[in-house]
């Protein structure tokens, strides 16, 4: 799939006197004073300085190490001071959060006691994360910030909502309760950022995010960020942006980056725990995610890889949220190192500590291989993702390498033999169907060959494979 250009949008190379379009009903976007650093004039920086921003959003990014923009910033921060309409795409890591963080804290106007802003995010433990980062961006600066989500008691966000608040961060689900219950007003919102859009804007959220849209003001600005951007939701954005400006700082790239490595371990249905151990022994790496497709997967290997004394723990939708906050604190801590986890955890989560994703199962399309691998390698880091592959899954291999047009390298592991004796039994073996011939999907995958043959599926090079 493409996340390319869409030639249709207007892209970012705007000068310094272009407007924003007029909107369509201009009640929107009301906008505290300029502060006096913003009035200044005819600054060259190549800091954050250029953005003439308050000196107490400045005290803030100079105390969280934030140096240099990053493209992204450099290109989205002023388009959305001008009042753009943006879709913002940039390759994982690379400060998206900051980008609207650093523009609400500075424009919003805290002598107003309502709420003016509104960030959506599909994930709570996202909500929560994006909350903290505009919080600590807006420490000097008094702006009160709301997280609003589900599986935690309503009654102390109605508590801090009545206080009075300017930003609320949230999931789709708990605002819609909110507003049922009339202790959420978004009437005064005229700015409202969709983070993770693809996914906020796919069938599972959308309807949501539509009925939350249209308590909001109309005329608002509205900001969409992610990694990825199919052709289709590009297209269904436009029913909620007015002439967007198409940020796209990665546009003739994958999304995917590419300065981590790729890499993959092939496996059949029984080697799949040997595969992963010994890779764990034999790399001993730092921080690591392992994704697995269902709930009750990433239960049963969290648990195995307990029992096995790996720092573990398990990590999904079906867990309480004080068990989800407990296990996500004990991984950002490092009391644990290793989450066991569903796609969950594939968006946006930002652990700078993450040397490595394990797709024990891999995903179920390259979009998603995109953000599960993008919580390694954050803001320019190293990491390595590493693929359990089974012989009926390269096909998909293949699609991922093509869409992500990276090339993943086979992982050897010492004393590791992808298919055993026993094997043969779930490979059909009365049928003639051994994994040999399986190899033909190796083939279509569009590189396999190159790499002179099955790697460690067969030790020694012949015969059969051996226990
Ligand atoms: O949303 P996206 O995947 O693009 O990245 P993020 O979640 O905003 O994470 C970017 C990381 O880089 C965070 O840890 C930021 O604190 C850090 N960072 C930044 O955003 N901008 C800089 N100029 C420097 C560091
Ligand atoms: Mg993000």
């Amino acid at each position: 799939m493409d996340d390319g250009i869409k030639p249709s949008l207007p892209q970012s190379s705007f000068s310094s006197e272009e407007k924003p379009p007029e909107k369509k009903e201009q009640e929107a976007a009301p906008k505290a004073e300029p502060s006096p650093s913003q009035k200044e004039k005819g600054k060259i920086a190549v800091g954050f300085e250029q953005f003439q921003l308050s000196p107490e959003v400045q005290r803030a990014l100079k105390e969280m190490g934030f140096v240099t923009p990053t493209d992204i910033q450099r290109e989205a921060i002023p388009a959305v001071f001008k009042g753009f309409d943006v879709l913002g795409q940039a390759k994982t890591g690379t400060g998206k959060t900051a980008v609207f963080g650093i523009y609400l804290t500075d424009v919003i106007d805290r002598r107003l006691n309502h709420p003016q802003a509104l960030v959506l995010a599909p994930t709570r433990e996202l909500a929560m994360q994006i909350a903290r980062e505009i919080s600590t961006i807006s420490k000097y600066t008094g702006l009160r910030v709301a997280t609003v989500y589900g599986g935690q008691s309503i009654e102390p966000q109605i508590r801090q909502l009545r206080q009075g608040v300017h930003v609320v961060v949230a999931t789709p689900g708990r605002v819609l309760d909110h507003l049922e219950r009339g202790t959420l007003n978004l009437s005064h919102v005229c700015r409202v950022v969709i983070d993770e859009a693809d996914r906020m804007l796919d069938m599972g959220f959308i309807d949501d995010v539509r009925r939350i849209l249209g308590h909001t003001m109309k005329g608002r600005q509205t900001m969409l960020f992610s990694a990825t951007m199919p052709e289709e939701i590009l297209k269904l954005s436009k029913q909620y942006q007015y002439e967007p400006m198409y940020i796209s700082v990665s546009r003739d790239e994958p999304a995917v980056i590419t300065h981590i490595a790729h890499q993959f371990i092939m496996v059949s249905p029984k080697t799949k725990y040997d595969a992963l151990f010994l890779y764990l022994e034999e790399k001993q790496p730092h921080h690591t995610i392992i994704f697995c497709r269902t709930k009750s997967s990433s239960d049963k290997l969290g648990f195995v890889m307990k029992k096995k004394e790996f720092r573990a723990s398990a990590f999904h939708g079906d867990l309480s949220q004080n068990r989800r906050d407990s296990v996500m604190k004990m991984f950002r801590e490092g009391s644990i190192n290793i989450l066991v986890a569903t796609d969950l955890a594939a968006r946006g989560l930002d652990v700078l500590e993450v040397s490595h994703v394990i797709n024990y199962d891999p995903p179920d399309d390259p979009i998603m291989y995109v953000h599960r691998v993008g919580r390694t390698g954050r803001i320019g880091r190293g990491g390595t993702a590493v693929s359990l592959i089974a012989y009926g899954e390269m096909g998909l291999l293949g699609q991922i390498e093509r869409h992500c047009k990276i090339t993943m390298e086979e992982v050897k592991l010492t004393g590791y033999v992808a298919v055993r004796e026993d094997d043969y039994q779930t490979f059909g073996s009365r049928s003639g169907n051994r994994p040999q011939q399986q190899h033909q999907h190796y083939g279509q995958r569009g590189g396999g060959s190159r790499r002179g043959g099955f790697g460690n599926y067969r030790q020694g090079g012949g015969g059969r494979p051996r226990r």
